[in-house]
């Protein structure tokens, strides 16, 4: 087979990017390895940025998204049983988006469906070779035969655990990271979101976040251990510490529960590979970089990585320049370390330490007294919460 631009990973970003730049009349191949119910139903982030939003809109991705969605105008940070509101589009003039990623992955899929070029679930790479030359490819399986995709340019959209990343020499790439010593158990809940916003707890127990998908549907998460056992973990155990974790002294309010759809551990680390691109090879979204969930980030980065690569690589078809794809890496590092700060101290300052510390629990709460009790604080708060405006050019390269 062959294309201009292989596509590896059929999630948002590799999904998005191939949208781009079908729009922009260049070819690409998809390819995933999981099957397509499989990426369809795969429960993970839920709030998107405007900028997001108003490039999803821009490329005609968002009709369902804009009917079904909930728009949120600020969030909640719950202490010492008491909530604090903070105003994100009173701050900002900007606001949030909840919605599923898989039902955007749905939207993503049938967008590239519909353009009736290549999208081939089931189709692992499993490497990708000559990429300092200008004719790179990949290896993938289809149907258990052994396949190959030549292309111009690959684009690595394939998550944390993908191939491309590897593909590349260990003495190019630098990997900076960070794990935690804590973890986060989530579910996905058939009960009503018991606050119309998000709610963020700091806990002597533990972190907690109350968040939604739907009017009926709820997301929450409780901070536990990294090794954590889920099977430690039945519904009512967990509905017991989430209602003592997002207590608040305010006796009206309560916890609505009722059956748990889907439950998993996520572990929460911060990485970030640099350069993003080797030669023809260019990682975008979760192959490049993970930020722990606190700060809702990923999804959203992802995006914001596949807005400059796609305009890079039309420049590129179109002049032959290569300004563009070069700055390609250090343009998207710049959003991706100020994101990794807000999101490392956003999971520093709400988390228990697992020694508990008092040291630490007391820093956590002066941080959180400020960003309550300060409208400075609280801005440089909603500021990033909410997000940069996304570019695609390069001229916030550092
Ligand atoms: P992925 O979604 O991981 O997609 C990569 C794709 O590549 C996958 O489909 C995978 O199957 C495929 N693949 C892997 N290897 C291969 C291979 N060898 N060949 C072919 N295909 C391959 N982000 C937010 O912005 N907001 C949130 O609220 C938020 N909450 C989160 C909550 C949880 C519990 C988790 C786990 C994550 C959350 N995130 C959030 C992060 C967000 O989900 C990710 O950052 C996002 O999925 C990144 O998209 P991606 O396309 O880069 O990677
Ligand atoms: C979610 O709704 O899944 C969610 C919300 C906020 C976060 C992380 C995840 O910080």
């Amino acid at each position: 087979m062959r294309t201009q631009v292989g596509i590896v990973g059929a999630g948002p970003a590799g999904l998005l990017l191939a949208h781009l730049l079908h729009r922009r009349g260049i070819d690409t191949v998809v390819l995933e390895r999981q099957s397509r119910e499989h990426v369809e139903r795969r429960i993970r982030a839920g709030v998107l940025e405007q900028g997001t939003v108003d490039l999803l809109t821009a490329v005609g991705l968002a009709d369902r998204l804009r009917r079904e969605r909930m728009i949120h105008r600020g969030l909640e940070v719950l202490f010492d049983g008491v909530g604090h509101r903070i105003p994100l589009a009173e701050l900002t003039g900007r606001e949030l988006t909840i919605y599923g990623q898989h039902e955007l992955v749905k939207d993503l899929v049938a967008a590239r469906l519909d353009t009736g070029r290549p999208l081939l679930f089931e189709a692992p790479a499993v490497g990708c070779a000559d990429l300092d030359s200008s004719a790179p490819v990949v290896h993938f399986e289809l149907d258990g035969a052994a396949r190959l995709l030549e292309c111009d340019l690959i684009a690595g959209c394939d998550g944390f655990h993908g191939v491309c990343r590897p593909a590349v020499p260990q003495s190019v790439l630098t990997e900076f990271h960070r794990d935690y010593p804590y973890a986060w158990l989530g579910i996905l809940a058939e009960a009503p979101p018991s606050s119309e916003e998000l709610i963020y707890a700091q806990h002597e127990r533990g972190f907690a976040l109350h968040s939604m998908r739907t009017p009926k549907i709820t997301r929450l998460y409780l901070q536990v251990t990294p090794d954590e056992d889920i099977a430690a973990w039945p519904d009512e155990r967990i509905w017991a510490e989430l209602r003592t974790r997002l207590a608040r002294h305010d006796p009206a309010w309560q916890l609505a529960d009722g059956p748990v759809l889907d439950k998993a551990v996520t572990a929460l680390r911060s990485v970030v590979t640099e350069p993003m691109q080797f030669g023809r090879l260019f990682l975008a979204g979760d192959s490049a970089h993970i930020v722990p969930a606190t700060g809702a980030k990923g999804l959203n980065l992802a995006v914001a990585d596949v807005a400059v690569l796609a305009t890079a690589i039309e420049d590129w078809y179109a002049t032959g320049s290569t300004q563009l794809l070069g700055a390609y890496s250090r343009t998207c590092l710049t959003r991706v370390w100020r994101v990794q700060h807000f999101s490392w101290w956003m999971t520093s300052m709400l988390h228990k330490a697992p020694d508990g510390d008092p040291f630490t629990a007391r820093l956590q709460r002066a941080a959180l007294r400020q960003l309550a009790g300060s409208e400075a604080a609280a801005r440089a708060f909603a500021e990033n919460y909410v997000g940069l405006p996304l570019t695609g050019g390069p001229n916030d390269s550092p």
